[in-house]
């Protein structure tokens, strides 16, 4: 289980603590050996057969969200980035329906969105992360980059949930990325008039270029954006190779994980061992960028470091931040209120085969309105490594309840973590 190395200490919980509150895993909710593509007819998967737009054991899911509607019931979404063809689309529901590779994967929000593969820049290109917003919109980053061929400037993209449409599309500019060399990843998203009394027109989107070192700040207001850069946002090489589970592999990711408390940006690189911070007022006052992207560099904090790089990275309602680390795999819990540090480092009891390389995680409330941690995992050292097996379980989207974290005072929390 988690308990990998032999300095790690479980401390006895407190009887209250084991009434009140049971400890929690993870629970698997889908997996799969390689993806399994649904098409709307059996002659649309022909095509993309023939025409080199499904090769089967190409495609990696990557992002995650849930959203949960009256009629349509909770339905799960992932992304799969077109790090190269032969992927036939790349936003996509998780079904229920099962086959041998795990459960089918069908179009969001039709394959006709989606099939252009680069040639018609007012379809959707590639996706890496997505996010969602109270009032049932679908906030996605279309990075227009297939392999390493920038096909079609960024653009960001809002779906109505509710009735799978296009509601808002704005096109970046090249003042905000530079083509062929930026990839715009994960979107954060802020809503300035939440419900019930606002509509959510009022929102700021961050958007982490993950291979260009920045951040794209979007304002709907304005309906424009702008970049901010910061050396914090850039990946250190003394991190640069990762071990996971034992395999080594090499990414120079800089900015990568996004989260916030609603006052501030959370963020780290990749390939780095820091967790940083920047007030969000800062970012949102175009000003401040409008001579020079590298402005405000004392608004920049570095908090501290973790015990080894990790990925994605979320919040709760309660501003803890949640990551897990490559090396041990060990999910992580952090309250800005606290110290930042290896030796402070708590970590939430999770089995660590089912979180190998977290490439997203959300918040999700169930049914009762108790938080859920969400998380996909891929087996990505393998993939950097050539040895994924297609028999092997190569992807999950895992659950973990969050009630015996939350809520707790912090000397109770102590108690429900392990220490390393
Ligand atoms: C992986 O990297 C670590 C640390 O750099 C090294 O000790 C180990 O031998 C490497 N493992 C493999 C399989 O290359
Ligand atoms: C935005 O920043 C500029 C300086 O860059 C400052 O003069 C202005 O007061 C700020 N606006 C707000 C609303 O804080
Ligand atoms: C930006 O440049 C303009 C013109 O040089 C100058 O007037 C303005 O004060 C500068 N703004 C900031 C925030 O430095
Ligand atoms: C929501 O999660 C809690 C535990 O955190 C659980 O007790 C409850 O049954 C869940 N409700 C639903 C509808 O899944």
């Amino acid at each position: 289980m988690w308990i990998g190395t032999p300095l790690i200490l479980l401390l006895a919980l407190t009887p209250q603590a084991i009434i009140s509150v049971k400890q929690r895993d993870l629970e698997t909710v889908f997996q799969w050996k390689q993806l399994v593509y649904g098409f709307p007819t059996e002659q649309d998967r022909q095509e993309a057969l023939n025409n080199g737009n499904l090769v089967p054991n190409n495609g990696v899911p990557v992002g995650l969200a849930l959203h949960h509607h009256a009629q349509k019931g909770t339905r799960v979404f992932t992304t799969i980035p077109r790090f190269q063809t032969g992927i036939p689309y790349t936003l996509a529901t998780v079904s229920d329906t099962n086959e041998p590779n795990g459960p089918v994967l069908n179009p969001y929000p039709n394959y006709e969105w989606q099939n252009a593969h680069g040639r018609d820049c007012n379809k959707i290109t590639s996706i890496f992360c997505l996010a969602l917003t109270e009032c049932d919109q679908m906030v996605v980053i279309d990075a227009g980059v297939i392999g390493t061929t920038q096909h079609c400037p960024p653009q960001l993209l809002i779906f109505d949930l509710n009735t799978d449409t296009l509601v808002h599309r704005y096109r970046f500019e090249t003042n905000v990325y530079t083509p062929t060399a930026s990839l715009l990843i994960t979107p954060v998203v802020v809503v300035h008039d939440p419900p019930p009394k606002g509509r959510c027109q009022r929102l700021h989107v961050y958007i982490a270029d993950v291979s260009y070192h920045g951040l794209v700040i979007y304002d709907s207001e304005q309906n424009t954006a702008w970049r901010a850069e910061n050396k914090f946002m850039y990946p250190d090489p003394d991190y640069g190779t990762h071990t996971i589970a034992g395999e080594n592999f090499t990414l120079m990711d800089g900015i990568f994980g996004l989260a916030t408390d609603q006052r501030q940006l959370y963020f780290h690189p990749l390939a780095s061992n820091s967790e940083y911070a920047v007030p969000l007022n800062v970012l949102n006052n175009r000003t401040n960028w409008a001579n020079n992207s590298g402005a405000m560099e004392d608004e920049f904090r570095s908090l501290g470091q973790r015990s080894s790089e990790c990925a994605a990275e979320t919040m709760d309602s309660q501003n803890n931040l949640y990551c897990v680390t490559f090396n041990p795999i060990k999910l992580t819990i952090w309250h800005p209120t606290r110290p930042f540090n290896v030796k402070q480092e708590l970590q939430v009891p999770a089995d660590p085969r089912l979180i190998e390389f977290v490439s997203d995680m959300k918040l999700f409330k169930n049914g009762s309105g108790k938080e859920e941690l969400w998380m996909i995992s891929i087996r990505f050292q393998k993939m950097t490594t050539g040895t994924l097996s297609d028999n092997e379980v190569n992807f999950r989207i895992v659950r973990r309840p969050l009630d015996d974290m939350q809520h707790v005072p912090h000397q109770d929390l102590r108690q429900r973590l392990i220490l390393t």
